[in-house]
């Protein structure tokens, strides 16, 4: 520890560091170990970590490390933190403070819940949220952290609403939480801690009508948006100024904003492509870093990617492309060339991907092209319902197969979703086992990787199910 804190002194910044975070998410039939993925992390030089959960494995995995961690109570446990103050010590005692310390995980953030306000919620979690905060923020400065760990709640960005003329300039609260969100900056602001918003400028193209391409990504000239003196090119720096508006008329117009998501999905629908996902990523992390900021808001925007790795066992209630949001496959391998310094010290590094993934043997199960197709679409949908086939569906990866490569393609899946157990491959005698690649085209059969416990402890649970694109804008190239 001495010598590290003498090497942080010596170089303020690790040279060539991103001061970007990702999202690390472990809802996957084939997660990698945790060690691998901190050294992947390591390696590519990413300083910070936000976790949607708080399971003992993953943070342990990152003891002794540089990595600046955000743990997460789920919105699950927001009822019993706010009702409780008990409660709330005891989730600090038993999810933050025992890591911390010695060698121990270097923990700088909670999140007390995940998107909470999202109006698709119904109000659900809406009276415990903020109640919930408070106590997590008082077990904390009872434990003696109140000046290293800050606790906030991750937004979406429907906590705004843009009344007509659907300005920056004239966002709001969406009315209904108005007061609670008046309550909420001012606890931030009296914390020290930030404003955290989910911004998804993918989901306001798949889910608006008419909306702009461009105006999605960051390198649009046109003037989409005229509010008063500034002008928006990007719907990106529009949602962030509509935040600063709103921030700024509740009284806090200086209170840290970090970007809890942003991200780019890879698959499952037309425009979740690694071509649109590499052109938005790389914009905004050039634009995220290099200090121009947003009208309102001119410096270095701070926020977490989302998300490092896809995870296939994600519920697709918001949309197919919902499991493919990492930078990097389920494998750690790479998808895409980034520079995740944003280009901003000159030609940056590319992505390194995971070091000794520790695959299951090298064969695929396929459709056995003697039995005939009788039976094949009852059994398909059998291994699509166990297992992922969202690449195959209108617009992904693999949605050009045939029903049989897409039988195959279901079939692998499953196999490799149960870790090729035996007869995990039958499917009443219509599959078989290969050791001949049935990739092709754009369309990749992947091998499992080997179990480890993580998954079986902490199966899939419900996180944001629903999300949102964000607010509505007055876009002079839409049509009224
Ligand atoms: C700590 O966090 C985990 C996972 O989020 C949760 O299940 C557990 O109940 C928490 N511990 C306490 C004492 O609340
Ligand atoms: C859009 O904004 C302009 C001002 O820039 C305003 O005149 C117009 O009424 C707005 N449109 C709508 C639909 O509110
Ligand atoms: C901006 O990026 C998008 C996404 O890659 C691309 O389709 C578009 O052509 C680019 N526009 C300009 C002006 O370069
Ligand atoms: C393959 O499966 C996808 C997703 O279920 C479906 O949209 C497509 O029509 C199927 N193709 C054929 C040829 O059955």
């Amino acid at each position: 520890m001495t010598k590290l804190r003498i090497l942080v002194l010596c170089f303020p910044y690790l040279v060539g560091a991103t001061s970007l975070g990702v999202n690390w998410g472990t809802m996957s039939y084939n997660p990698l170990p945790n060690s691998i993925v901190v050294q992947m992390l390591q390696a590519n030089k990413i300083t910070q970590v936000k976790l949607f959960d708080a399971n003992p494995d993953v943070i342990k995995s990152m003891a002794g490390t540089d990595l600046e961690v955000m743990v997460a109570a789920s919105n699950d446990e927001l009822a019993s933190l706010a009702a409780d103050p008990a409660a709330a010590v005891a989730w600090v005692s038993e999810n933050v403070t025992q890591y911390i310390g010695g060698n121990g995980v270097n923990i700088k953030w909670v999140a007390v819940g995940n998107e909470p306000f999202l109006s698709s919620y119904n109000g659900m979690y809406q009276d415990v949220a903020f109640p919930a905060l408070q106590n997590v923020q008082q077990a904390l400065a009872n434990a003696g952290h109140a000046s290293d760990i800050k606790a906030t709640i991750p937004c979406n960005a429907d906590v705004l609403s843009s009344p007509p003329p659907y300005l920056p300039s004239q966002t709001t609260w969406r009315p209904d939480i108005a007061s609670i969100m008046a309550q909420l900056t001012q606890f931030l602001s009296s914390t020290g801690a930030p404003f955290m918003v989910n911004f998804y400028p993918f989901l306001s193209l798949v889910l608006t009508t008419n909306f702009p391409l461009a105006f999605a990504f960051f390198n649009s000239t046109a003037n989409n948006i005229v509010d008063g003196s500034h002008v928006y090119t990007n719907v990106f720096d529009a949602s962030y100024d509509g935040l600063v508006t709103a921030l700024t008329n509740t009284g806090f117009p200086t209170l840290p904003i970090i970007i809890g998501e942003i991200g780019w999905p890879t698959d499952g629908v037309l425009d979740a492509n690694i071509q649109f996902a590499q052109s938005f990523m790389s914009q905004l992390v050039t634009h995220m870093l290099s200090g121009t900021g947003t009208p309102l808001r001119p410096g270095v925007l701070n926020g977490y990617l989302f998300s490092l790795l896809d995870e296939d066992a994600k519920s697709i209630l918001p949309g197919p492309f919902e499991r493919h949001w990492g930078i990097f496959n389920y494998d750690g391998s790479v998808k895409y060339t980034l520079d995740l310094t944003g280009g901003v010290n000159g030609a940056g590094p590319s992505l390194v991907p995971a070091q000794n993934v520790p695959y299951l043997p090298t064969k695929w199960c396929v459709v056995n092209p003697n039995m005939g197709l009788t039976e094949l679409q009852s059994n398909l949908d059998y291994a699509c319902n166990h297992g992922d086939c969202t690449a195959s569906y209108p617009g992904g990866s693999c949605s050009s197969l045939t029903l049989e490569g897409n039988a195959s393609y279901a079939f692998n899946n499953y196999f490799q979703f149960t870790d090729q157990l035996p007869g995990s491959c039958d499917f009443q005698g219509l599959a078989e086992v290969t050791t001949t690649n049935p990739s092709t085209g754009t369309c990749e059969f992947f091998v499992g990787l080997q179990p480890t416990t993580a998954f079986h402890c902490y199966g899939p649970s419900m996180r944001s199910e629903k999300r949102f694109g964000g607010v509505s804008w007055n876009l002079s190239i839409l049509a009224p």
